[in-house]
């Protein structure tokens, strides 16, 4: 196996323990509200030189159909991760979107929340041999952070013996409150920030109380980037970091963050050219896994090469249940006991893997393959994608 390989495997590992829930906020209705449009590209008029241009027509076009309503707005287009679009829109406004003939889907903007992590001891990490130099310790890869943003000051980020920026990154760091791009180097080659949906929402990111641009005024992400690939804790001494900001301490709703912003920091580090996303939050309400954006952000970047690792965030909501469980994704979650219950993974193909499951706590009665339609949320649990094992 490459250096790459062990890298990301390490980082699964890291990701363990405890969970910050949110403040439980309720969007700001009025009568419009943010939406997820799924629309079937190949409807795209030619004569729109990209996605973004025709989503940003759709949307102008609404104002003629509502006239009493106030204007829809887009807020984001999002193009690597998904076709989509998210907007706001009133209900007029939606209900004229889902007679387009290039409708497919449509959902609700949701909250999300924030999980964290452990250290490299409990690892049994030596720097001298084993998997670490093995691994070069995170070389020439680069790690693709979606929290809180950074305190690029932190020891953590000094990039002294670092290799250069990787050739092909594309991604940037921004201007912004108590941030420039200088502050950048070569441990810290991206930060971006994300806060459209949130304010979209009638949350202020950029209030007061945090700042407007990728510093971290939480901790959480400064904690995770370390975690991953600081220079003095960093499981991943030698990767890259890029921050892209999607959690803010918005006015009187501290860490607040909504699935549009999420997925607009996923869209963006595909396009920036990360090797690894590390995604140490979930999203409350995903009724589907079609409707679960990182579910959906990871199988594209999944399909790019790039690997995915996010928490399983270790409080249910409900016994032997967690977040972030698409089977694409690599999640890593805290146990409590040790012991190992092993079970056959079999795949379609028939290939079989030993791994390790929970015990059924409940029986699962309806045992029939998934499908599209499949719900997978099971009874008593309204919220997020919480299969038993
Ligand atoms: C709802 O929107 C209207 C029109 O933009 C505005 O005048 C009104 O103050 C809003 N109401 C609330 C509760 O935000
Ligand atoms: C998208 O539109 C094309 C052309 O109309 C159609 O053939 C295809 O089935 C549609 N895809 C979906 C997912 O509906
Ligand atoms: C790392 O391995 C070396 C050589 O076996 C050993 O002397 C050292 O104590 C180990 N360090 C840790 C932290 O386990
Ligand atoms: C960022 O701000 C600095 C100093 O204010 C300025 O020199 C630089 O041109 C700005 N860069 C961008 C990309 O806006
Ligand atoms: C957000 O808060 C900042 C500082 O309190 C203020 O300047 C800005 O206008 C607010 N933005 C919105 C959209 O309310």
């Amino acid at each position: 196996m490459g250096a790459f390989s062990y890298c990301w495997m390490l980082l699964a590992l890291q990701l363990l323990l405890l969970q910050l829930w949110l403040t439980n906020a309720s969007l700001n209705l009025n009568n419009s509200q943010t939406y997820i449009i799924h629309l079937n590209n190949s409807h795209k008029p030619s004569p729109f030189p990209n996605h973004e241009s025709w989503h940003r027509n759709m949307v102008k076009s609404l104002t003629l159909v509502c006239p009493k309503d106030k204007d829809a707005f887009l807020v984001y287009s999002y193009t690597h991760a998904t076709h989509r679009f998210s907007a706001k829109l009133t209900p007029c406004q939606l209900a004229e979107v889902e007679k387009w003939p290039a409708h497919l889907t449509t959902h609700k903007e949701s909250f999300g929340l924030m999980f964290t992590t452990h250290t490299p001891k409990f690892l049994g990490l030596n720097r001298s041999l084993g998997i670490w130099p093995t691994a070069s310790y995170g070389k020439d890869v680069i790690i693709g952070v979606v929290d809180t943003g950074i305190w690029p000051e932190s020891e953590s980020f000094n990039d002294d013996g670092m290799s250069s920026i990787p050739s092909g990154w594309k991604g940037r760091c921004e201007n912004g409150t108590a941030f420039t791009s200088s502050l950048c180097n070569n441990k810290l080659i991206g930060a971006r920030s994300f806060s459209k949906g949130l304010n979209a929402a009638g949350l202020n990111g950029s209030s007061d109380n945090d700042f407007d641009s990728p510093r971290d005024s939480n901790s959480h992400g400064t904690h995770t980037s370390s975690t991953a690939a600081g220079v003095a804790i960093g499981i991943a001494p030698r990767a890259h970091l890029a921050s892209y900001k999607v959690i803010w301490n918005a006015l009187n709703v501290p860490a607040s963050s909504v699935a549009t912003d999420i997925l607009a920091g996923m869209d963006q580090a595909i396009s920036d050219g990360v090797d690894v996303m590390s995604i140490s939050l979930g999203i409350r309400e995903q009724p589907s896994l079609y409707q679960d954006v990182i579910a959906i952000a990871s199988f594209s970047a999944i399909v790019k090469g790039i690997v995915v690792v996010c928490a399983a965030g270790n409080s249910g909501p409900d016994a032997a249940t967690m977040y972030n469980a698409a089977p694409w994704i690599m999640t890593v979650g805290a146990g409590t006991i040790d012991r190992n219950f092993v079970a056959t993974l079999e795949l379609g193909n028939g290939l079989k893997f030993k791994a390790n499951r929970m015990p059924n706590f409940y029986p699962v009665t309806n045992r029939t393959p998934p499908t599209k339609d499949t719900k997978m949320n099971y009874p008593n649990m309204n919220q997020g994608f919480h299969p038993r094992i």
